[in-house]
């Protein structure tokens, strides 16, 4: 059954976001089971609060050749390069799943990820995606695999960002809360957050992958992915995300979704206690199969039973109080 009824015990789960309201805080990361309207409704059945779609382009976009992907139990990398249809095909996936969602009278919102390599572009694909009527927008401006084709990514720079977030903001007249997702790859992380925020930014997404990377066969000296890098995620970059997500939510006002190295419960509440309102779970399918999501919230659920919680969003940026 859906999410909804996962928390059936008497603490809320449910959290508001960008006044958004998510029946629990884990939604499905950008580019993982979000590319169809069926994966997506198959996510919200396996118990996530909300799904992000792949990130959709205007044209179709070919992606890197395989192998794209790598993982261990320290690790993952990727190269995937941003593989989409185009927006014509995701007005279909995502009408089927809009459809859906209204269908089921459920409130498990979508958002929807755009990406383009020009800022003009990212207006146009936003105009295009509200046409969808998705419950928020969010803006891919950080992907690290795909440097060699697009160049250093928006979010490495405060005024790129904030131009993509004002022309998103702009050709979507103000109508649907944009969420900006920002790099790790930075060393002036809370000067970014704060040029998208002031250029219009309704919420945060951190973060994209790390790196890039790179793996070598040792047997043949070769890199194991055949684009030689890609973003890195996994559990092992847990503290640094954390950082970035304690680091920001002193700096801005605008509510932030924590993504990245999230496996189980307890780093969920982690991430949350570091100023996360959402969590975004991605690669985490790799670890712990399409059930991920209810799992996490299952674990989240017991911890907050034993820990006396009864409304989620009691321990949000919790650890700036202590
Ligand atoms: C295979 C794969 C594909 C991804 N594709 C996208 C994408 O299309 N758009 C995007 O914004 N992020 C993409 N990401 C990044 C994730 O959304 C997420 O930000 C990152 O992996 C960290 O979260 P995680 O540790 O839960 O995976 C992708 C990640 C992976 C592993």
């Amino acid at each position: 059954m859906p999410a909804l009824l996962l928390n059936s015990k008497n603490m809320d789960l449910s959290i508001t976001f960008a006044n958004v309201h998510f029946p629990n805080p884990v939604v499905l990361a950008s580019g993982v089971l979000g590319v169809t309207g069926n994966s997506l409704k198959y996510v919200i059945e396996n118990g996530a609060g909300g799904v992000t779609t792949k990130s959709i382009w205007l044209e179709e976009h070919l992606g890197h050749p395989n192998p794209t992907m790598m993982g261990n139990e320290h690790f993952f990398v990727n190269a995937v390069g941003l593989p989409d249809a185009g927006i014509d095909k995701a007005h279909e996936e995502i009408g089927k799943y809009m459809n859906w969602h209204d269908s089921q009278g459920l409130k498990a919102p979508l958002i929807a990820s755009i990406v383009a390599g020009k800022v003009s572009d990212f207006g146009e694909i936003a105009e295009k995606i509200a046409e969808l009527k998705p419950h928020l927008i969010e803006v891919n401006i950080s992907c690290p695999n795909v440097e060699d084709e697009l160049g250093k990514p928006f979010a490495c720079d405060m005024n790129q960002a904030a131009e993509v977030t004002k022309i998103v903001k702009k050709r979507t007249n103000g109508e649907y809360p944009i969420i900006v997702k920002l790099s790790p790859n930075v060393n002036n992380l809370t000067e970014i957050a704060k040029s998208v925020e002031a250029a219009g930014a309704d919420g945060i997404c951190a973060f994209n992958t790390f790196g890039p990377g790179m793996v070598i066969d040792i047997d043949t000296a070769q890199p194991i992915l055949a684009n030689k890098v890609g973003g890195v995620s996994g559990p092992g970059l847990k503290p640094l995300v954390v950082k970035g997500i304690y680091d920001l939510y002193k700096a801005v006002k605008i509510p932030i979704i924590g993504t990245g190295s999230v496996l189980t419960g307890r780093d969920a509440i982690e991430l949350m206690m570091a100023g996360a309102t959402l969590i975004g779970v991605g690669t985490a399918v790799y670890y712990r199969g399409d059930e991920v999501f209810g799992k996490i919230v299952r674990e989240m659920e017991e911890w907050c039973d034993e820990n006396d919680v009864l409304d989620i969003s009691e321990i949000v940026g919790r650890t700036h109080q202590i």
